[in-house]
């Protein structure tokens, strides 16, 4: 089997990043992970990234100003030079302009904290919490040029408990987004090579 060759995009920790990375050494995974690119060249997650063997690289957004299309096309032409076939979007902190969008359509993907389409944007689990919700979980789902829509590959449904923060419902979502992109970045590479 031909692995496909896929870019994690990261802006901090990166941890489902990580959690990509250990799916793909399983020998059925149907993806490699070739590279990690950061918009912030003090990404913690680079350094991790390169500590397990993973080509990291930061294009750092600042010197392009406000021009984001300039700042995505030096991505574009890094991932050109690497034979990138599929992004995975992992905790990336900048919208994408239409222009990227639509040149990787159909094989770029994000990972986001809550069911959409409820909540998308930032502060998801303060937002379920203040909801009164019962269940809250994250989503992965096709990038379109709209923040956080597109349609759904798959979800994983967590219980929101009794006296619950913000940050221990971030935490306990968290470890299943990192069952669930793994899983789901496979599903969408099986289905658009199918
Ligand atoms: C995750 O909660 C992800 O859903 C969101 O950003 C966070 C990134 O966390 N898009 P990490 O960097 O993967 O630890």
């Amino acid at each position: 089997m031909k692995k496909a060759r896929v870019a994690v995009f990261i802006s901090g920790t990166g941890s489902n990043m990580l959690a990509l990375i250990e799916a793909a050494r399983t020998p059925d995974c149907p993806y490699e992970v070739v590279c990690v690119l950061s918009n912030k060249p003090d990404a913690p997650g680079l350094s991790h990234a390169r500590a397990l063997g993973v080509e990291a690289i930061a294009v750092d957004q600042t010197p392009f100003g406000k021009n984001r299309e300039a700042h995505e096309r030096a991505i574009h032409a890094e991932l050109g030079i690497r034979n990138i076939a599929w992004i995975a979007l992992a905790g990336y902190m900048r919208l994408l302009t239409p222009w990227f969008v639509g040149q990787w359509q159909g094989r770029l993907i994000n990972i986001h904290p809550s069911l959409l389409p409820k909540y998308p944007g930032l502060d998801t689990h303060r937002r379920a919490l203040e909801a009164g919700d019962t269940k809250t979980g994250c989503t992965v789902h096709h990038v379109v040029a709209e923040m956080d829509a597109g349609p759904i590959i798959d979800q994983a449904r967590v219980p929101v408990l009794e006296d619950d923060t913000p940050e221990a419902l971030a935490a306990r979502v968290l470890e299943a987004e990192h069952a669930l992109y793994p899983a789901a970045l496979a599903r969408a590479i099986l289905t658009a090579t199918r």
